[in-house]
């Protein structure tokens, strides 16, 4: 559980943070009921005994995109039961607070738009969008199930999830966006991600060079842990919500 000693360290940068800039990951909606990834209880394995790494990829969707579409078909239907919890909630909350306020989240599953977040970068796509694969536009689609294969509204051709998968690069803008935030932002919160999947994974790096406060929020330790300011171990649907007394 988190020491009360940290927490009144980071209400303290709270009090006088002029630009934060939060970055997190699978295990704030672990609090919803999403899996992480990684991990024990973590997404891979979870579905026919596939890793992510195998699905969600390029080369797996040219080769089967049917078996990919029903994967997302069962994570669509897991997340669309799944409601934001009180560290979404908080985070949306510190938006609210601090004008120069950004967020950057790596999750899909759009818990903290549907918290009220407005100002955030969802680097890796947001699994209620898709793209069609040959104009590329893009929509939403909250179907639960969508229909395998679902066809482009307007070229009738296949559409795929608007997701970034391993070894595609993620949209300029939000590279830009989130590179310009950190490197402006005086407090960076990391919350709930291992720090193993690159760009997010260099991003506590990037802000503390640029002389951000960094504060780690994790269930563990992770590679982060040694480098980063304060390294505050806990439940982040405990622990976020604790900051907003103290700002
Ligand atoms: N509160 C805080 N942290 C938690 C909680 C919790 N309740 N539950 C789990 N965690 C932590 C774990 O300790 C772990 O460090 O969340 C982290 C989840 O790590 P991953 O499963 O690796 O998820 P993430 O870091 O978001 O993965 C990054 O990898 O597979 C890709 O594209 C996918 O966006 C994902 C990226």
């Amino acid at each position: 559980m988190a020491r009360g000693s940290d927490l009144g360290i980071l209400k303290e940068k709270l009090t006088d943070a002029r630009a934060i800039t939060v970055l997190t990951g699978a295990g704030i909606s672990a609090d919803s009921g999403v899996p992480t990834f990684r991990g024990v209880d973590g997404l891979d394995g979870l579905w026919r005994n596939y890793r992510s790494e195998e699905l969600a990829t390029p080369e797996a969707f040219e080769r089967d995109p049917r078996l990919v579409w029903e994967w997302y078909n069962w994570r669509r239907e897991l997340i669309a039961t799944k409601q934001p919890n009180s560290a979404h909630y908080a985070v949306a909350e510190l938006e609210r607070r601090y004008p120069r306020f950004w967020l950057i989240t790596q999750n899909v599953d759009g818990l903290h738009r549907a918290a009220g977040s407005r100002k955030l970068s969802e680097i890796h796509g947001n699994i209620w969008m898709v793209r069609c694969t040959a104009c590329r536009r893009i929509v939403e689609n909250r179907d639960v199930p969508i229909q395998i294969l679902p066809t482009c509204t307007d070229c009738r051709r296949l559409v795929r999830p608007h997701i970034v998968w391993f070894g595609e690069s993620l949209a300029e803008e939000d590279l830009h966006r989130s590179y310009a935030a950190l490197q402006s932002s005086d407090l960076c919160l990391i919350i709930g991600t291992s720090g193993v999947v690159y760009p997010a994974a260099g991003f506590a790096a990037v802000a503390k060079k640029a002389g951000a406060f960094v504060v780690e929020i994790n269930l563990d330790k992770t590679p982060q842990s040694h480098f980063v300011d304060l390294s505050i171990q806990g439940r982040a649907k405990e622990v976020v919500p604790l900051l907003l007394s103290g700002c």
